[in-house]
């Protein structure tokens, strides 16, 4: 409990400095309940925006996560400098695997995928 306080702390801190180097972190509620059930993070370097998940357990299998990669991805597609959205997944993981599939994504060696954003000028 206090841990997860802390990281709520730190994600608000975040967002509050707005420094760009941190970790910008949604947390994912149902549409029925604010009560949390997992959360997704956008990281900013430069050309790369990385992001990373997780879902309590007792809601796998329901659509959130893909709902909330296609929104995360979305974000990441308006900013003008990032150029490639990438995360990272266990290999053994085959639903987090599918979910990034799911986004578009591609896999570079079954652990990182990335989707590089369509350049408008070609
Ligand atoms: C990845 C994770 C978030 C799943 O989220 P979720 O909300 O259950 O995912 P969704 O319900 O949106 O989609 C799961 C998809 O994987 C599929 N799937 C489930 N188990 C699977 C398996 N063993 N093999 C292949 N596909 C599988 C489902 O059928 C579904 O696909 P569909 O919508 O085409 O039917 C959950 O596994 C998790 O929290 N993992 C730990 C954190 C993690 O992996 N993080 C990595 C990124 S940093």
């Amino acid at each position: 409990m206090e841990a997860s306080k802390n990281f709520i702390k730190d994600c608000l801190k975040e967002w509050k400095e707005n420094t760009n180097r941190g970790w910008f972190t949604w947390l994912i509620t149902t549409k029925k309940s604010d009560k949390a059930i997992g959360n997704i993070s956008l990281k900013l370097a430069g050309r790369k925006a990385n992001f990373a998940y997780i879902l309590s357990r007792k809601k796998w299998g329901k659509g959130y996560m893909s709902e909330a990669l296609a929104a995360i991805i979305e974000v990441a597609q308006k900013i003008p400098d990032v150029k490639v959205i990438w995360g990272s997944c266990d290999a053994k993981n085959k639903a987090s695997a599918h979910v990034m599939k799911k986004a578009g994504l591609k896999s570079v060696n079954n652990k990182i995928f990335i989707l590089k954003k369509r350049d408008n000028r070609t």
